[in-house]
Formats: C-alpha cells, structure tokens, sequence
C-alpha cells in the first residue's frame, strides 16, 4: 500500500484533553478520579511514603509472612531495600491466589500468533497454573535451584511466560534475551550472569519469516565450552534442530515425566526475581538486577492505576517479553492484577499494515499499549487500514519507549481512539522496573508529548549541569530524588558501578540519564537522553557498543557513533568510520559493516548511515567532540558551535563537505 500522509496538522503542542470531557464513562469508574483524586493520594504518598506503600504493599500482594520494616535505605548511596523481612512468591501471586476466586477460568494470557491464519491460543488462570508447575518440576528435576540464573532466549510464545513464572515459582533468577539479539551477545550475557540453564525453543516466525531460535544459542555455546549444563528447548514450529545428546532436553517429553503440583517457594521480598540486561552509555550492557517484594508492589501497583484496569478488560501491550516493558506490563502487573494479558508473536506490518486493528478486533481489546515508533511507522498509510476494522472496544492508549511527537499523538487519539480514549505517555526505564511519570486515565488532563505528572511517591527533580535543582518551569537534567519500590538494586557481579552510574553525577539523586522540560503547569516533557545512549525505534542501544562492533572489522581504525533524528524510528544510528591507511571507501565495505554490526549485537543496531572520514573532531587532550558529530549528523551545520578549540577544526569542514553531498 502506498504510504499517505498523515492527515493531523503539526505544532498543537498545547492542546489539552480533559478525560472528563473525552471519556467521561471511564472517569466514573476509574481507580482514581478527577485531579483533585490525584493531588490527594499524590501528597499523601510524598507526605508519608511509609504509610502510603506500606497499604499498598499489604493490598498488592499476597505475603506468606508479613513484612516488618516497609523501607531501609540510604538513597544517596544507592542502597535500598523494600518489605524487607517479608516473604512472598510473585508467581503465587500472578496464578495460584486466583485459583480460589471467579477468576479460576478467566483467560490469564491470550495468544496471537504471528500468522493470523494459525489459531490463537488462550490459557486460563487454571491452565497456566497447571503449566507452569510442570514446567517448575522439570526444571528442578534438571537440578535448578533458588538463586541459579537461568537465560531464556525464546520468541513471543505462551511457553515464555511458563519459563518465567517458573523460574519465579522456585526462586531461580531469569535472565531473559530479546529473540533479536545475536549469539556473541547471548554468550557475553550467560557469561555474566553465570548461567547454566537455558531455555530456549527450535525456531521462531516473525513477519511470515522463519528466525533461528536454538541454531544461535548452539553458536554462543560453541564459544564457550562447558559454561551451560542443560538447554531446555521447547518445540515451536517443529523446524529440525541440532540435539546435543547429554545437554539438550525437549519440554514436552520432560512435561511428560513430572506432575502438575509444585509448592511455590517462600522467597524473601529482597530476594533477586530477574535480570535484565540494558545498554549504558559505557561499556556492554549491563545486568539490571531486580528482586521479589517492591518490583511486584509497583509494577502491578502502577499497572492498576495507569491503565486503569478493570475486571472486563482485555489488555494488550505489544512489547517483547525480553524487554523491561513486556516483564512488568505483560507479565507480572497483569497477572498478579488478575488481568487478561495478550501477547503477540508478531510484528505491526504483517501480513499487512491493518494487522493491529485487526488484533484488536478479534479480541475486542480494550486497552491498547505501544511504542511511537509502531504509530509513526502505521500513521504513514493513512486512516484507511484502521478506519475498516471495529475498534469500538478500545477505552484507553498507552504508549512508551520514547518520546511521542504530538503529530504522532494526535492521531493516535483521533483514528485509533476516535478521539475518545485518553492516552497515557508513560515514562520510565528498565532501572525503574516501573511507571514513574505518566498520565492517570480518569484524573489528568493531557497535553501531547507529555508524560505529564509523577505517579504516587515519585519525587522527580531537574538539576542543572552542577547538580542545582531548579524550580518553576525549566529545563535540566531529569532525576528522582526518593526511592520507590521496584528501584533496581544493583549491577549484576558491579557493585560500584550501579552507585558509579546512577548516584554518583549528582550527589543524593537518581539520575536517570533523561533532559527534561517543566512547563508552568508542572508537566514534564522528555527531551530524550543527554548521555551516549541512543532510542531507536524505542530500543536502547549504546554509542560505544556499536563502536566496538564496527572497529572490529579489519578495515576499520575508529569509529564515532551518534544518534540522529529519524522520523519513523525516534533516531536513527549515524556512524563516523576511520579506515586503515590504504583502505578505500566503498559500498559493499559500507554493507560490510553494516552486517557486522548485526552480527555482533542484532539487526536492530545496524547503522543507517556509515559516514567514511579521514579524521574525527577531537579536543587538544583527543576526547571526541561528540557534540559537533550529532549536529552534523541531524544536518544542523549552521549551529555547531565553537570549534577553535579542536585539535585540528580543518576535519569539521571536511565532514561538514561530505555531509552536504
Ligand atoms: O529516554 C527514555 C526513554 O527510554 C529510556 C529507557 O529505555 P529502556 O530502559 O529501554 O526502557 C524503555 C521502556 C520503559 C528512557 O531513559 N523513554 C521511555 N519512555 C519514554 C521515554 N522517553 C520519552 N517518553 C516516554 N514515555
């Protein structure tokens, strides 16, 4: 289909819309109603954090024993600790608590598969239950015990979600990798996590397309011999795949030999639940470390409040289980909320660019929640694809990842909401395990492209570049400056580096890495990151890990890599390359490292633009400037600033040559 353009006006950057207004039935009923609503539970929880999460500690979740203390910590110092002393299971909380309720055959988890011509398939609360205590038994008949890491490296399917309870269940530490991502950076993960237990499946579809699922973790394990014990792996499409006799085992035989029955563990509420590797703007990424009590509180906490979930509804988040937004808003905040949770094995775009109104009818969804990069990506062909489909289900949009650009909004406002869903922007990150800036449906008046208000006991902060908060409407660097619950706890095997990374920039705060605008209501706009870590595509990548890929060719001496503004994916990734002496510029070298990037970390990193140089702007003491690379990189030659103080400001005229050709 032709791509048309979007049919919205640009710059209404300062329209607001009121839910009363929009969606008055919604704000009835909702969870929390009207401002007033909002400002009373926001200053009781700032006034008296203890006692606020100390209620919704007990009313969240399910405790085997109680907690004796709701908070310790020493927040300048990055340490924090939540419930502590008590016990829980969150996989307790997310099946076996329902199984006594109404909510015993109420679809936990409907899956959509990536071709719509295969059925979906739908698991109740009982179903899944049963599922996931055999797959608890297999994997402690396979020797997992509380605390071990286990990798899951699988796509979108239902078998997913049971890999992940189940680790829950018995208290091992899942770790799981996004199916996008290549063999050396599973190996680098298992190794860091000392993992010995992966699960995985034979081979995934995405896009109509066949991905190898097993054939690159056999490769990551090749790399490193005799790190990985056993590899769980569960028959998805049936595709042959290499069995290593001895350390592969087939889920549904093991499922065969085990029963039904598993006690959920008593884990304690600091106990550590998953890992989460995340890139940074140093180094490899890194293994966010969150535990059991406070992240089950606050993501099943904020999944109640910002979606406003209700006992009907069927909730759809498209994100992928490998990333933070897919473990706190399709897994846990869903299922420990008693929730109907889609997942999709899917992308937007196939077999067409209607497939996610089509989802949404066939399920009558009524909560829709995605990334900008997907409305932008839909938004180029028109209104025609949603207008076809029924979409009178949907009572409310969320959207995440990134920064949304009012053009993006106002549309999916206006044809995807029909101008009666209000939308939550939410904002967080996969430190922050949860929601901590965001709209509440029945309560705040939204204006497009901003994340708005903080949610309940989130203290945000702007500080300028000496780490001096700011008042009033301002612009600075974004940080939070109180604990919540589901802070991540630590670098996983680092220490140091959580407190190097996140507390150390401005003393006592959390910096989350995020520019941010106040305006004169109090409304937070994210700016986007001020660090050298790139969004593409709501994906979050590392300037320097996408340097060391490419400075891994033969050919290549250094390389610099920014990220610039792309209008479908938030940013593109623009690369500077140095070449060895002697070596030329061409397109298939371009396409070489390209590929090599793609193999190195996922396709998702591949450069858009590789920008061959002789030299790189750098400073008398050889520090890139990397800000005159992003300017020339987003084509803002006119404003790059100083550049007498350059070791050599003849390179900036040349890049700035090659830039305009
Ligand atoms: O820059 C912010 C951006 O995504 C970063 C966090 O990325 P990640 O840890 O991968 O988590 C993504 C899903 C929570 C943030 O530092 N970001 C996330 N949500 C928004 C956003 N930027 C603007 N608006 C948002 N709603």
């Amino acid at each position: 289909m032709a791509a048309k353009k979007p049919t919205v006006k640009k710059k209404q950057t300062e329209v607001i819309f009121d839910p009363k207004k929009i969606a008055p039935a919604l704000v009835k009923t909702a969870h929390v109603k009207g401002m007033e609503g909002y400002k009373k539970l926001y200053n009781q929880s700032v006034k008296n954090p203890l006692a606020f999460w100390g209620k919704v500690g007990k009313e969240q979740l399910t405790w085997f024993k109680p907690f004796k203390q709701v908070l310790k910590s020493n927040f300048a110092k990055a340490e924090n600790q939540w419930y502590v002393g008590g016990k829980t299971n969150l996989c307790y909380n997310a099946l076996d608590r329902h199984l006594t309720t109404a909510r015993k055959n109420k679809a936990a988890i409907i899956w959509e598969p990536d071709n719509p011509a295969t059925p979906s398939r739908t698991f109740t609360y009982q179903q899944l239950h049963f599922e996931v205590c055999r797959m608890a038994n297999v994997l402690q008949a396979n020797g997992v015990k509380k605390g071990d890491r286990v990798t899951i490296y699988m796509p979108m399917v239902p078998e997913l979600a049971m890999a992940t309870l189940a680790c829950a269940r018995i208290g091992a530490v899942h770790s799981i990798i996004f199916g996008g991502f290549s063999a050396d950076s599973i190996k680098d993960r298992i190794i860091d996590a000392g993992s010995d237990f992966v699960i995985t499946t034979d081979t995934g579809y995405r896009g109509g397309k066949v991905i190898p699922i097993k054939a690159k973790v056999d490769e990551a394990l090749e790399k490193m011999s005799g790190h990985v014990r056993k590899v769980l792996v569960v028959r998805h499409t049936g595709d042959h795949v290499n069995v290593v006799a001895g350390r592969d085992i087939w889920w549904h035989e093991e499922a065969e030999k085990v029963s039904g029955v598993n006690k959920a563990a008593e884990i304690d509420s600091e106990d550590p639940l998953f890992l989460l590797y995340t890139s940074g703007s140093t180094g490899k990424p890194k293994g966010v470390l969150h535990t059991t009590g406070g992240y089950g509180v606050y993501a099943s906490f904020t999944h109640k409040i910002v979606f406003d979930i209700q006992e009907n509804d069927t909730y759809w988040c498209t994100a992928d289980l490998g990333w933070v937004t897919g473990h706190s808003y399709i897994l846990y905040g869903p299922l420990i909320n008693g929730a109907t949770s889609l997942m999709f094995e899917g992308i937007p775009t196939f077999p067409d660019v209607s497939r996610f109104w089509k989802v949404i009818e066939k399920h009558q969804v009524s909560i829709f929640y995605t990334a900008p990069t997907a409305i932008r990506a839909l938004m180029r062909f028109g209104d025609e694809p949603v207008k076809k489909h029924d979409l009178s289900s949907l009572r409310l949009l969320g959207s995440v990842g990134e920064p949304i650009n009012p053009e993006a909004w106002l549309w999916y406002h206006r044809t995807v909401g029909r101008g009666k869903c209000p939308i939550v922007d939410t904002w967080w990150q996969t430190e922050t395990g949860g929601i901590l800036i965001s709209p509440l449906p029945g309560a705040t008046p939204t204006k497009p492209g901003s994340a708005t208000l903080p949610f309940f006991g989130v203290q945000p902060l702007l500080v300028d570049s000496d780490g001096k908060p700011l008042k009033g409407a301002t612009e600075g660097n974004l940080c939070i400056q109180f604990p919540w619950p589901s802070i991540m706890r630590g670098v996983y095997g680092d220490k140091e580096r959580f407190y190097n990374t996140y507390f150390s920039t401005f003393k006592g705060y959390y910096f989350t890495g995020d520019g941010c605008r106040r305006d004169k209501d109090g409304y937070y706009w994210i700016t986007g990151r001020v660090d050298d870590v790139m969004n593409v595509s709501g994906h979050r990548l590392g300037t320097a890990e996408v340097e060391s890929a490419l400075v891994l060719h033969q050919d290549v001496a250094e390389a610099a890599v920014v990220g610039f503004p792309h209008d479908i994916k938030g940013q593109g990734i623009y690369a500077y390359v140095i070449l060895k002496e002697g070596r030329i510029p061409s397109d298939d070298l371009r396409k070489e490292l390209i590929a090599q990037v793609a193999k190195e970390i996922s396709p998702i990193a591949k450069p858009d633009v590789i920008h061959f140089t002789p030299g790189l702007p750098k400073t008398r003491s050889g520090k890139i400037m990397r800000r005159i690379l992003r300017k020339i990189a987003a084509g803002e030659i006119d404003t790059l600033g100083d550049t007498s103080t350059l070791a050599d400001p003849a390179v900036v005229e040349i890049l700035v040559k090659d830039r305009q050709k």
